[in-house]
Formats: C-alpha cells, structure tokens, sequence
C-alpha cells in the first residue's frame, strides 16, 4: 500500500547554491552532500515535517539528473512513496502492467525501486520501504 509522500526529488545544476537558497531564502537546513547513484549524483537532503527535499546535483555528464537537466532543465526529478512492503507492491504494480525501472535496492532510506513515467502519468516514481 502506498502510505505517504516520502521525498521530492529535486534536479538542481549547483547543490551548493541550492543549498544555500534553501537556507537563505526558505530558512532550512539541508544535510552535508553525499555522492550517490553509482557515482552519478551528489545528494542533500532537506527534511521538513512530512517530507523530505532530495537535492541532486549531477556528477559528470552520464548519469539520470545530468540527462534531466539537459532535456528538462531544473526542477521536481521524481516523486518517492513509502510503501509496506517494496517486492509486495512491485509485483503487484507489475501484474497491472507498470513497469519497474530494475529490482528493488538499498538506498538512503532503505530498500527503493523506480517506475518508468510513461506508465505513470509522466512522473518517474521511486517507492521506498523504509528501515
Ligand atoms: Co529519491
């Protein structure tokens, strides 16, 4: 089942002035950046009440966010929901006809996987099962 909105990710060309609006600008704090996604992506994250910011800075020019910001520019890169149970959920999303973008693997939050936006309305989703 799908409970709530984990995070938003947020494709930004310069973490570190990303990071400095959202603190200047918006009065919150963003966690020290880690490189993540294979090498791929350098992450900050901004926790609010209910949810979490996941700024995410490209690392060269091969990786997803380096290719969304070429197509799309900057702005919201994918929606993440927390689910109960991550291969319960997929399996089922799949015997519906969405597809999965690969298996479920550990991530920031815990176990994640992506489904492709063309079976989603437009949006790249990512589900977590949260440790
Ligand atoms: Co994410």
């Amino acid at each position: 089942m799908i409970k709530a909105i984990s995070h938003l990710g947020v494709a930004v060309k310069d973490l570190k002035e990303a990071r400095e609006f959202y603190r200047s600008v918006f009065g919150l704090k963003s966690s020290e950046p880690i490189v993540g996604g294979g090498g791929t992506v350098r992450v900050s994250l901004v926790e609010l009440e209910n949810a979490t910011v996941e700024l995410l800075e490209p690392v060269g020019n091969e990786g997803p966010i380096a290719k969304f910001l070429e197509k799309r520019g900057e702005g919201i890169q994918h929606v993440c929901y927390e689910v109960d149970d991550i291969n319960e959920e997929i399996d089922a999303l799949k015997a519906k006809g969405v597809e999965a973008l690969g298996e479920p693997a550990p991530g920031a939050e815990g176990l994640s996987a992506f489904l492709h936006p063309k079976g989603t309305h437009g949006i790249l989703v990512e589900l977590v099962q949260k440790e």
